[in-house]
């Protein structure tokens, strides 16, 4: 290779990494404008989450009772702005375990976490009920359903099976 050919490809070389590195620049300050857009979306849109969360108020209560199963299952929850007061409990029988938890600006806390002892094992009946109780916004809406019941339903699923 003469000399003048060894400088001209280095020439060349110098000139495409010149390009690259521009070019790498370019793509650097496009992405960290980028970024602050994207930064100032999400500010934006952490400030209309918080106003939306001052403005919340709710409360709904959903209980189910189940003494076929020997089963209880239930939640009420009351929200006023950023503060939300709340409770849900779940037994099988056996036992029942209830828990008290508040959320605001601090978080989200439990506030008690019990469980109770009810009997040795599961009271089942075949003649129970289940009642299911909720009330959304101080709309109530229960109902309420028999073995028996259940047993005619499955009746009439097994005549239409059979059609
Ligand atoms: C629950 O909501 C209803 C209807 O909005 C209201 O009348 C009631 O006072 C609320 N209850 C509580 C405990 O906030």
């Amino acid at each position: 290779m003469t000399v003048p050919a060894a400088f001209k490809l280095l020439l060349l070389a110098g000139l495409l990494a010149g390009v690259f590195a521009q070019d790498f620049e370019d793509n650097a300050a496009q992405s960290s404008k980028e970024d602050v857009a994207e930064s100032e979306r999400g500010e934006a849109e952490a400030r209309l989450f918080h106003k939306q969360a001052e403005n919340a108020v709710y409360n709904f209560t959903t209980i189910l009772v189940d003494s076929i199963m020997d089963v209880t299952q239930g939640r009420i929850e009351v929200r006023e702005g950023v503060r939300v007061e709340g409770k849900y409990w779940y037994s099988n029988g056996v036992e029942k375990r209830t828990v008290v938890y508040v959320s605001d600006e601090n978080g989200y806390r439990v506030i008690s976490d019990t469980t109770e002892l009810l009997a040795e094992k599961p009271n089942f009946d075949a003649n129970g009920r289940i009642s299911v109780h909720t009330n959304i916004a101080g709309q109530d809406f229960s109902y309420t359903i028999s073995a028996d019941d259940i047993a005619r339903y499955k009746e009439v699923a097994e005549r239409k099976a059979r059609v």
